[in-house]
């Protein structure tokens, strides 16, 4: 029996649907538990490549369960088209998907309001998905959302979105109001099988010793109070986050693997010390095909930041490591990682909470080989180029947890599994 729970640790896009997809086989419920249709998790095998919004990245795994928390913000457009496509392709859904009926809805309203709040802030935009996401839970935060317990009284949802639309002082006619209630309820009506009581799931999975796996969307540093605020997306993606989101109590939850990318990358805007507004990150960019999952932006690249690690290490409580993208940094001619700041001519190692002074941060690097061969085939530890390994040992000492997990490329089968 195990539960466990695999967290990005660092911008968001550090491959964890990849790992999850991965340790899935042993799980006999993966659940996703905040977030909405900003993630965007990418899953390849068999020479296919699925790009997962909301549907939890166990869902190719025959037979086993999938489940949608309580933070997960849902926008139905988006579910059914995931669901959709996903019944295409054979996957059957049928009483394997699951979602928690304390799950937020997300309306075309929150989405016209992220617009809204992103042209408002010109060149202080946070840069977000235009998911509706902050909206969303702002409404949620605030008592008024629309849940998954509402989807079955038409009167409620007449009420709650013509309140919704006079609160935000947005133009809905009667209508407007009343095609848009319709269109929930009937969204209800079809999805009524998958609403279920997860807390009492997921307790029950635990009594039975099922093995339970957690897959978080996004990443600490985007945290709504442990990321560059206001640069950040409106959940919590910590490891705290996990029991907030589902009822699960957190002195149950075994094992926390934190999964980093090999370098940085952000999408979006905000302060990001190590960036490479250069023909080095041109390369990173090139060589790891950081275009947005969700939006396709180009997404920045930059050099490993350990300061930041470490900091999302201390948060989560990480337990090990999932480093990813590795054969991203094959064939530079040297490789750095940030191990401080200089903020004011001062020597700092702690991540600022104010991301004006993490703005200003100068990164101060310790400076490693490269490699030049291709480490996409490797199989084993033994066979990684030894300055590799070197690579990988350094983000083990600097952060000080073990490296469990090395992904060498998309796919399922370049994995090097170091520990059990
Ligand atoms: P997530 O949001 O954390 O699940 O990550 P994304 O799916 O947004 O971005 C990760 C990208 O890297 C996807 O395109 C993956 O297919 C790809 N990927 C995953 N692991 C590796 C790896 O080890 N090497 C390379 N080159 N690509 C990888
Ligand atoms: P996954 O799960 C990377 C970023 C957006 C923006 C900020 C706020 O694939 O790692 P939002 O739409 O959430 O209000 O945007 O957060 N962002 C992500 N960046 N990966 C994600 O998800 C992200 N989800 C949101 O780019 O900077
Ligand atoms: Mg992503």
């Amino acid at each position: 029996m195990s539960v466990t729970a695999v967290l990005g640790c660092l911008f968001g896009d550090e491959a964890k649907a990849k790992i999850v997809d991965v340790l899935a086989s042993d799980a006999d419920i993966i659940v996703r538990f905040q977030g909405g249709s900003n993630a965007g998790h990418t899953i390849q095998f068999n020479n296919q490549k699925f790009v997962m919004h909301l549907i939890p990245s166990g869902i190719f795994h025959e037979g086993k369960k999938c489940a949608l928390g309580s933070a997960v913000v849902i926008d139905p457009e988006q579910l059914e088209k995931e669901m959709n496509a996903l019944i295409e392709k054979g996957v059957d859904l049928k009483g394997r998907f699951l979602i928690d009926q304390r799950a937020s809805i997300v309306l075309p309203l929150h989405k016209q309001l992220d617009e809204r709040q992103e042209e408002l802030s010109g060149d202080k935009k946070i840069g977000t998905t235009k998911r509706g996401i902050g909206p969303c839970y702002s409404d949620s935060i605030a008592r008024i959302g629309i849940r998954m317990t509402d989807l079955n009284d038409l009167k409620v949802l007449k009420y709650k979105l013509s309140y919704l639309s006079k609160y935000h002082h947005l133009e809905m006619d009667d209508d407007a109001v009343k095609a848009q209630a319709e269109s929930l309820f009937a969204f209800g009506e079809r999805m009524k099988d998958c609403f279920v009581n997860l807390p009492y799931i997921l307790n029950k999975y635990y009594i039975e010793d099922k093995e339970i796996l957690f897959e978080g969307a996004q990443g600490t540093l985007l945290d709504i109070y442990f990321g560059t605020y206001p640069y950040v997306t409106s959940s919590h993606t910590v490891s705290g986050g996990i029991s907030i989101a589902t009822g699960f109590a957190p002195n149950k939850i075994d094992l926390l693997i934190g999964v980093f990318k090999a370098y940085f990358s952000r999408v979006g805007s905000g302060p990001f010390p190590t960036e490479l507004s250069c023909q080095i990150g041109e390369k990173i960019r090139k060589q790891g095909n950081e275009f947005g999952s969700t939006t396709g932006r180009p997404r920045r690249c930059g050099w490993f930041d350990a300061v930041a690690a470490k900091y999302s290490i201390m948060v989560n409580g990480i337990d090990n490591i999932a480093l990813t993208l590795l054969d991203v940094l094959t064939g530079f001619d040297e490789l750095k990682i940030c191990t401080g700041y200089m903020i004011d001519g001062k020597l700092i190692t702690e991540f600022p909470a104010d991301q004006r002074i993490l703005e200003n941060a100068e990164p101060v690097y310790t400076v490693m080989d490269s490699w030049q061969e291709d480490i996409t085939q490797c199989k084993t530890w033994e066979s990684l180029p030894l300055n590799a390994q070197l690579y990988v040992k350094k983000i083990e000492s600097l952060l000080e947890r073990p490296v469990s997990i090395v992904s060498v490329g998309p796919n399922r089968e370049q994995t090097i599994f170091l520990s059990e």
